[in-house]
């Protein structure tokens, strides 16, 4: 199916808006804050966001009882991203008193569903702007019509619409996100995605290597991870193994990642296609979920514990030193502690070198809230420590064989507690700590590594 673009009139009728606030503004250097709660998805509608207001006139601040704009992007995958919100939302209602012309916004998964929206409206009469996922790319006609002194609650129901053109504002350091594809079209039962988030569309793949080329040269980024939330069906006229390979040759990219995969998804065109192209990392992220097959058929994964070790056997086999992380959900509906001892032995059998461990929670509106055989609060609590436990040992046993490899790293800061040291990530995500000074930060090093630490490496560097 063609995917849809917002319409070339919207996108101008939203830069001219902007340059109607910018003669507003008069000159005036007003203060934005935004928090971004959940994934790299909303980390990056906020650089669009920030974009936007940036070409208004704003300039951004990290404190928020100094700001003239606040907005939350809110995420709605756990229950206590939720809880989190509500709260921090009410806090600014003391800001507010002391500055009656802060404009205040809510946006995000979490306002894509109308019913808390409409709480947080009725709840919070002090917020000026609730927007859901789909209205990044009139954002500057609604902020205008709150300066004219109106309020906004705008949720388009529909599917959305790809926003090609909009400004972008990405956040400091040396790498960053470039997004491939909106939506989700897999419904896996425990998740709230694709009813925030709409269906899956693609971008064009020459919109794509325009964005990671503006990124690497005028931006100054050497890293770009391709983002969607599942990238693996990504289809924009080529498939994602093909689109891989064109960012892979842009000029000035050193380093190259995606995320995330989905197992039922992952070709064998795509392990190639990583082991093939030089600045791909070695490195995936691929959810399991589950190490049980049949709690897998009921979270309708659409793949079985066997797929996914094959899979892990073909990554490690074309794609040497790859590094595997995850995510892992425990207390599913009916989850018995057979279930839980098939997912610790997968942890074993795969030596995750990370994974990311969630207990289950309830979404409204998702098959898995329907299903009978919940899961006691203390139970899950119970399981996720046991989980927990299991994926520290792989973790740290997955150290071990990097004594004396080389490799290089990509500095990213200094820690300063105890001795100063500096640390960056080699491709496979795995941290090495290096002896130097700030001014390495940014740069490439090559290093050997000398010892290893908690969950970290130490390393000389060698060149
Ligand atoms: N409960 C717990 N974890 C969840 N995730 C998604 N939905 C839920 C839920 N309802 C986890 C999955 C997913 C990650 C981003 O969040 O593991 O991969
Ligand atoms: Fe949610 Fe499954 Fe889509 Fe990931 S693939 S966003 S877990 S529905």
């Amino acid at each position: 199916m063609e995917p849809k673009f917002v319409d070339k009139n919207v996108i101008e009728e939203s830069y001219a808006a902007i340059g109607r606030m910018r003669e507003m503004l008069g000159g005036a250097r007003p203060r934005y804050f935004i928090e971004t709660y959940g994934c790299q998805m909303n980390e990056h509608d906020s650089e669009t966001l920030a974009g936007m207001l940036e070409l208004i006139g704003y300039v951004r601040t990290d404190d928020r009882r100094e700001a003239d704009f606040i907005l939350f992007n809110t995420c709605c995958i756990r229950d206590h991203a939720e809880k989190r919100t509500f709260g921090n939302v009410g806090f600014i209602k003391e800001i507010k008193a002391e500055n009656p012309a802060l404009i205040t916004a809510v946006c995000g998964c979490m306002m894509q569903q109308r019913e808390v929206a409409k709480r947080l409206a009725a709840r919070f009469p002090f917020v000026d702007m609730i927007f859901g996922t789909n209205e990044l790319a009139v954002f500057p006609q609604m902020l205008e019509r709150v300066m004219n002194g109106g309020r906004v609650f705008e949720i388009k129901e529909i599917d959305g619409e790809i926003p090609e053109g909009l400004p972008i504002k990405r956040n400091e350091g040396f790498s960053t996100f470039v997004n491939i594809m909106y939506g989700c079209n897999n419904f896996c039962s425990y998740c709230i995605v694709p009813y925030v988030r709409g269906r899956e569309r693609s971008r064009r793949p020459e919109d794509i290597v325009e964005e990671v080329k503006k990124a690497v040269n005028e931006e100054g980024f050497t890293e770009v991870t391709l983002l969607g939330q599942n990238v693996n069906s990504y289809d924009g006229g080529i498939k994602f193994p093909e689109l891989l390979r064109l960012v892979n040759e842009v000029e000035g990219l050193k380093r190259l990642r995606f995320m995330t995969s989905h197992p039922k998804d992952l070709s064998h065109e795509l392990v190639m296609a990583m082991a093939e192209c030089d600045k791909v990392c070695e490195h995936i992220h691929l959810p399991v979920q589950s190490g049980s097959n049949r709690i897998l058929k009921l979270m309708n994964r659409r793949y079985t514990r066997e797929h996914y070790l094959d899979l892990i056997r073909d990554l490690r086999e074309h794609v040497p030193g790859v590094e595997i992380t995850t995510d892992i959900i425990v207390g599913f509906p009916t989850e018995t502690e057979e279930d839980l001892e098939d997912t610790l032995s997968l942890v074993h059998e795969v030596g995750f070198s990370a994974a990311y461990s969630f207990a289950y929670s309830v979404r409204e509106g998702t098959v898995a809230a329907r299903m009978e055989g919940q899961i006691p609060e203390e139970v899950k609590k119970e399981r996720l420590a046991r989980l927990n436990r299991v994926i520290m040992e792989s973790a740290n046993g997955a150290n071990d064989k990097y004594m004396g490899a080389e490799g290089e790293i990509l500095i990213e800061g200094m820690d300063k507690r105890g001795e100063p040291m500096m640390f960056g990530k080699l491709p496979s995500l795995k941290m090495v700590y290096v002896k130097g000074d700030e001014s390495m930060i940014g740069k490439y090093y090559k290093v050997r590594v000398t010892g290893t630490r908690f969950n970290s490496l130490a390393g000389e560097i060698i060149s």
